[in-house]
Parts: C-alpha cells; structure tokens; sequence
C-alpha cells in the first residue's frame, strides 16, 4: 500500500456522480451487506431523489473509494444512509472524513435530529460523531415491498 495512494488530502469530493463512478457506486454497493444486490437502474432513479450525497473519487484512477447520502426535511429530520468506505482505503481515517463532511454539510448542519441505524458492532464508530442509542422503547420498524 502506497502512501501517496491511501493520502485522503488527495481525494476529490463530489456531490454528483459521473456515469462511470454510477456503476462503481454499484459495484461497491455489492460489498455490504445491507446493500448487495442493487442493481444499477434502481441506484440511479435512487440518486435522482434529491438528497445529498458524498462521494471521494482518487483522482489518480478515478476511484470511487467513499460514498455516503442522505433525506433531509430541512428542519426536523435527516436520516443518513449507505456510508462505506472501500475496502481498500478503511483504517485511513477516510471515514472520519466522510462523516465530518456528512455532519458538516450545510443540508444536514443545522437539522434538529439527524439520523442512522446499524448494528451493534458500529455503535463505537458512531459514538465518536456523537450519536447515541435513541430512548430505551423506541423500536426502528420496517414494513417491506417486494
Ligand atoms: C465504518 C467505515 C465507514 C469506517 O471507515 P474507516 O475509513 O475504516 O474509518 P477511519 O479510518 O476513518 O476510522 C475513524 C475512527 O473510527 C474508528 N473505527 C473504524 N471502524 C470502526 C468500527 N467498526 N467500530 C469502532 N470504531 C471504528 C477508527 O479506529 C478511528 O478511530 P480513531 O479516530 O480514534 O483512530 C468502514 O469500515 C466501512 O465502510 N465499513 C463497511 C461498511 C459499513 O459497515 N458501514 C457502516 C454501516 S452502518
């Protein structure tokens, strides 16, 4: 591992993806657990629902390496999702990166309770950006489609 390669000053953040970087956005999407199977139709009509969106591209092989998004209401509410550093650039401190640029955001700075579910082995992660386990008796529910 190089380490001009894993420097995080030289990666480039976008708020936009190119068609190239669409399709590694599915291919890293097929890393994680949560988001394997995505296929590249529905991740497009996903990125067109108009929330923010955080992605570090190294601009030496214009590699999609970090991705993060998120829905906002603009006040109350902003719940933020899919966050992955590539396997190859964890242990960088890429993902402090990418969750400082999340929280920093102007979309999501000010928004009263911003928002994330994961299991428990990423509790120590998040506790580190300041997000604590919601109250004792408020369950995360899910009604599925398809
Ligand atoms: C979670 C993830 C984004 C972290 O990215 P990363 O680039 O490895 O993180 P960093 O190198 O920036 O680490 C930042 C800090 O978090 C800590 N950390 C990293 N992963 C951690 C984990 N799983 N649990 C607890 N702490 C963790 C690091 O030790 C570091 O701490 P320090 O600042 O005290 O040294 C990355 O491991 C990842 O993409 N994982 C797979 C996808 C995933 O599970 N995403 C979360 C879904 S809820």
């Amino acid at each position: 591992m190089s380490s001009l390669s894993r420097d995080t000053d030289k990666l480039k953040f976008h708020r936009s993806l190119a068609p190239s970087h669409i399709d590694q956005l599915v291919a890293l999407f097929q890393t994680e657990w949560w988001t394997k199977g995505r296929n590249k139709a529905d991740v497009e009509k996903m990125l067109q629902s108009g929330g923010p969106l955080f992605a570090f591209i190294d601009p030496h092989n214009d590699e999609l390496v970090a991705f993060a998004r998120a829905m906002t209401d603009g006040v109350y509410k902003a719940m933020i999702f899919d966050i992955i550093v590539k396997e190859t650039w964890r242990g960088t401190g890429l993902g402090g990166v990418l969750m400082n640029t999340v929280l920093n955001d102007p979309a999501l700075i000010d928004i009263k309770h911003r928002e994330l579910y994961c299991l428990d082995d990423m509790v120590p992660f998040y506790e580190k950006w300041g997000f604590a386990t919601a109250a004792a008796g408020l369950n995360f529910m899910r009604k599925s489609e398809g």
